[in-house]
């Protein structure tokens, strides 16, 4: 029987109705899922309550899941995921990152080399208002561009700076461990790529990380990121997502960018997220390059070198687990 299916307003999610995901889905459904998340790369599953395990397993269905570089933002039960939220421990501790704060339009794990591309957000609590994610096709928006900034676009290159977009977070959330650092020199990724199913052209972006383009000076590289932002973000190409507690979104950030609004920072949120490595045979996975100009001293051989080293254990263990915090008995943060 094929999915049941209902596009969401006049946009590219779509929402997959019926599916207990906490339950093992057979091969026929990934499949069929895999085809449809190349059509519509946002997709909506509502009525969820997926543990951590649940989340993960159904996760990889879809490609290797990564330990990101924010070890300190993992979950001290499944490291794979990661704890999204305003909560705190007993000790005063944020139990996961991004706070409570807007998020300007980005693409996640953008600053890496090979970006896990794919990702996943559940809902577990949330906030009486505010908090709203939207997320923005990027596919549309090439398309949407003037003949000549496609032209500008092609076969550049941006500078994804994790530095950058470290500055744009509040808190604790700024401090990085040295191995994090050592993990995320800033790199080039092509704006515009071509999607390997159905060869449309989409564009890539990252407005919390981008610092340049490459082979243009300071000015120009930085208003014609602006261009394209101000270009690619219009409503039309934008979805809102009204948060129900059980939602879960699978997102691919190859096609797309995703924003979140503020909300109160007495109110208490937590969301839960995955990120998965997609094969590049159905999903546009940018392979980067090392940028000429790094936030490191380290002569660059060294970068090479542990960057390859990365590569060949994209699932290395992460370190030292974070003391046991339980999100149940976390307070909301106070600032
Ligand atoms: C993320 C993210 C937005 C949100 O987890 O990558 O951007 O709404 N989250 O929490
Ligand atoms: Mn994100």
């Amino acid at each position: 029987m094929p999915l049941k299916t209902r596009v969401l307003g006049d946009s590219f999610a779509c929402e997959v109705v019926g599916l207990h995901l906490w339950e093992t889905q057979d091969d026929r459904i990934i499949k069929e899922l895999r085809a449809l998340w190349v059509l519509h790369p946002v997709l909506v599953f509502r009525r969820q309550a997926l543990s951590e395990n649940e989340l993960a397993d159904f996760s990889a269905r879809f490609g290797p899941l990564e330990r990101t570089v924010r070890s300190d933002w993992a979950s001290p039960a499944r490291p794979e995921v990661t704890l999204i939220s305003n909560l705190k421990d007993a000790q005063g501790r944020p139990i996961g990152g991004l706070g409570d704060g807007e998020i300007q339009w980005h693409s996640d794990q953008s600053y890496m080399m090979q970006p896990a591309t794919g990702a996943m957000l559940c809902a577990v609590e949330l906030p009486p208002e505010g908090g709203t994610t939207s997320w923005v096709d990027l596919g549309a928006a090439y398309d949407g561009l003037s003949a000549r900034l496609q032209r500008v676009v092609e076969d550049r290159y941006a500078i994804f700076s994790y530095a950058k977009r470290l500055a744009g977070y509040q808190g604790v959330d700024r401090v990085i461990s040295a191995d994090a650092q050592r993990k995320t020199p800033s790199v080039l990724h092509l704006l515009v790529h071509t999607h390997p199913v159905h060869g449309k052209k989409s564009l890539y972006l990252d407005s919390t990380t981008t610092i340049g383009v490459d082979g243009m000076d300071q000015d120009s590289g930085k208003a014609l990121l602006e261009e394209l932002y101000e270009a690619a973000t219009r409503p039309q190409f934008v979805y809102r997502h009204d948060w129900q507690i059980g939602d879960a979104v699978l997102w691919d950030n190859g096609l797309t960018m995703h924003r979140r609004e503020p909300f109160d920072p007495e109110a208490r949120r937590l969301m839960k997220r995955t990120t998965m490595l997609l094969p590049r045979d159905r999903h546009i996975v940018p392979d980067g390059r090392l940028a000429a100009a790094y936030p490191s001293d380290q002569p660059r051989s060294t970068i090479r070198a542990s960057v390859n080293a990365m590569r060949q254990q994209p699932q290395a263990a992460s370190p030292a687990l974070a003391p046991v915090r339980s999100p149940l008995t976390a307070k909301p943060a106070r600032r």
